[in-house]
């Protein structure tokens, strides 16, 4: 039989939990959603919703405190939930790219912009022919203002914007199918959030990758996003296509959401 149709990420039934010595936390309490390729997927909620851990349980980033307990995560029909280590790192950057919220912990104090990427560019071998034109490329691709500038700075010697661009280089290093973007904006002042959105949806366009873009505002997921999953305290409470949702909330949480939204140029 020929399976058609089949999604680029699959996640289904997913359960994450933290265990201390006070017990046991259900941080993601068994929510499921797909992404197809090229398409954006919002996942909006309120703050310790689970978005985060939802993110790190599909990179099999999770901390040590942290682990699955139920639930299949489907890459193209490839389960990662379960696989060694070694097979996460490869599909970590050359299959899925993160994006984190703070741009300075993703990035090495000590080494420049452009040697970071060019270690992510020689990780993933996607056969550039020079390492040095990648890494420019990336940065123009990234729209990094003076990229050979860039690359010779250290990340503190940069905006948070221009070090948000630098970690979405790093992220497209390997040229992935999915990149997942964790609040990539909350840390910025309002004019570079709308700039690095810009870039986001288009980067996604011009790869046609697909993108799970994370956020507690549904201002951005409005601009960005072609679905959405609404989630609070660990589940899925509503999802669907961002206009529907948007014009039909069903869910007295997303109305609540909505509610509490400015009203961009409506009325
Ligand atoms: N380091 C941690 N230790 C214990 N529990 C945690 C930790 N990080 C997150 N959690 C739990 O997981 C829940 C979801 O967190 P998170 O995914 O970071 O939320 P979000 O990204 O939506 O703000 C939190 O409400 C908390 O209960
Ligand atoms: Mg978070």
């Amino acid at each position: 039989m020929i399976e058609r149709d089949t999604a680029l990420l699959e996640v289904r039934g997913l359960k994450t939990s933290f265990f201390s010595d006070a017990g046991r936390t259900k941080a993601v309490d068994g929510i499921s959603f797909f992404v197809d390729r090229g398409r954006t997927l919002g996942i909006v909620g309120e703050s310790g919703s689970g978005k985060t851990v939802t993110a790190l349980s599909i990179m099999g980033l999770l901390p040590d405190a942290a682990r699955v307990i139920a639930g299949s995560v489907l890459l193209d029909g490839e389960e990662l939930i379960g696989a060694p280590e070694s097979r996460m790192r490869r599909a970590r950057g050359s299959r899925i790219g993160m994006v984190f919220q703070d741009p300075l912990s993703s990035l090495n104090p000590v080494y420049t912009i452009g040697a970071q990427i060019a270690e992510a560019v020689r990780l993933h071998d996607v056969g550039a022919a020079s390492v040095d034109a990648e890494v420019e490329l990336l940065l123009r691709q990234v729209e990094m203002p003076d990229p050979r500038s860039a690359a010779r700075s250290y990340p503190h010697q940069l905006s948070g914007g221009m070090r948000q661009r630098a970690t979405m280089a790093i992220a497209l290093a390997g040229r992935p199918e999915l990149l997942i973007a964790d609040e990539p904006t909350t840390a910025l002042d309002v004019t570079v959030q709308a700039q690095i959105l810009d870039l986001l949806a288009r980067l996604q366009s011009q790869s046609k990758m697909a993108m799970i873009l994370i956020t507690h505002d549904l201002g951005v997921v409005a601009a960005v996003a072609d679905y959405v999953v609404v989630m609070r305290q660990g589940r899925v409470v509503e999802t669907g296509a961002v206009d529907a949702l948007f014009a039909h909330p069903t869910d007295e949480y997303t109305k609540q959401l909505l509610d509490a939204m400015p009203r961009l140029g409506v009325g």
